[in-house]
C-alpha cells in the first residue's frame, strides 16, 4: 500500500476561542466557533479544564436540548447530571457520557465539588432528520466500562467508541457510526487508525505534541491545537514531546460520517428547517419537554 496514498493530511489547524457557557464557566470552544463553526456530523467541541474552583463552580443549571447528541468524556473532577425525566448520576474521571437528547429534555451539569481541577471534553454530535424526535436516551459508562487497548509499542488507546486492533468501545451510533479514541503517545511511537476515506475526522491535543500525517508532509500540532484531516484510508500519528506525565502526548480523535443536510441552529436546539426550530421553542416554552 503507497501510504502517501492512502494517510490523511492535515487540512487546518484550528485553536480554540476562549468563552464562557452555562452559568459562567470558563471553557475554551474549539469547534462551534467562527474558525470552524462545524465539522460535518460535528456542531461543537469544548474543552473545560482548571484547577479554579471560580472558574467551574457555577456549572450548568437547567437547560434544554433538542435534535442532537451530547458526549461528555471526564477526564479530571466529578459532575453531577440530573433531567427533568428522573435520569440522574455522577460522571467521575474517565467516564462517559453519551447523551441523546432526541425529541428533547431539561437538564442541569453542576460540578459535584468545591476544589481541586475539573478536565473534560463537550462534543455536540448530530442526529439525522429520522431521528431528531427520537426518544431521548443515555449511554452512560464508568472509567471501568471503557476498553484499553495498545495497538503498539508507546501507545495507549482508550477506546470510548469505534475499534482499535480488535477492542470495541461500548458507545454505539449507526447513523453516524462514531469513533472517539483518548490517545497517550510515547515520543517516537506511531499509532495508525484505518476509517472510511470520506468521515469527517479530527484530532485534538490536549498535553505535549504529536505530527499527524506521513512524511514528508506529516504536520505538527500542540496542545490545545485542533488538526482537521483531509480524506483518506488512515491517520497517523507520531508521538513528539510528552504532557504532564513527563512520558506521554495526549490527544483525542474523533470521526464520523458526514450527514449531508441542511443544519438549522440556534442555541441548543439543532434541527434541519427554521420551521423545527420554532417548534422546537414553542414545545420548550409550553413543557413539552
Ligand atoms: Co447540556
Amino acid at each position: 500500500m503507497d501510504t502517501q496514498i492512502a494517510t490523511r493530511s492535515v487540512q487546518r489547524v484550528v485553536t480554540g476561542m476562549p468563552t464562557s457557557d452555562g452559568a459562567g464557566v470558563r471553557l475554551t470552544r474549539v469547534i462551534g466557533q467562527p474558525q470552524l463553526p462545524d465539522l460535518d456530523p460535528f456542531l461543537m467541541l469544548d474543552e473545560f479544564g482548571t484547577d479554579k474552583p471560580e472558574d467551574y463552580i457555577a456549572g450548568f443549571p437547567d437547560h434544554p436540548h433538542r435534535g442532537f447528541e451530547t458526549v461528555t468524556y471526564m477526564l479530571d473532577g466529578r459532575m453531577r447530571h440530573r433531567d427533568n425525566h428522573g435520569n440522574e448520576g455522577v460522571l467521575v474521571p474517565g467516564s462517559v457520557q453519551w447523551m441523546t437528547a432526541g425529541r428533547g429534555l431539561v437538564h442541569s451539569e453542576m460540578p459535584e465539588q468545591q476544589a481541586g481541577r475539573m478536565r473534560g471534553f463537550q462534543l455536540w454530535l448530530n442526529l439525522p432528520a429520522r431521528d431528531k424526535m427520537t426518544a431521548p436516551r443515555y449511554q452512560e459508562f464508568g472509567p471501568e466500562r471503557i476498553p484499553t487497548a495498545i495497538p503498539a509499542e508507546g501507545v495507549r488507546v482508550k477506546v470510548i467508541a469505534g475499534r482499535v486492533a480488535g477492542i470495541a468501545g461500548p458507545i454505539l451510533q449507526p447513523a453516524t457510526d462514531p469513533t472517539y479514541l483518548d490517545l497517550a503517545l510515547r515520543p517516537g511511537a506511531q499509532f495508525v487508525q484505518s476509517l472510511p476515506p470520506d468521515y469527517a475526522a479530527f484530532v485534538y491535543v490536549f498535553e505535549g505534541s504529536l505530527r499527524i500525517g506521513a512524511d514528508p508532509g506529516a504536520k505538527a500540532v500542540r496542545a490545545h491545537e485542533l488538526a482537521v484531516l483531509g480524506e483518506g484510508e488512515a491517520i497517523r500519528l507520531t508521538g513528539v514531546s510528552a504532557g504532564e506525565d513527563g512520558e506521554t502526548a495526549r490527544a483525542i480523535l474523533v470521526a464520523g460520517r458526514p450527514l449531508r443536510e441542511p443544519v438549522a441552529k440556534y442555541g441548543p436546539f439543532v434541527m434541519n428547517t427554521r420551521e423545527e426550530l420554532q417548534q422546537a421553542f414553542a414545545d420548550f416554552q409550553s413543557g413539552k419537554f
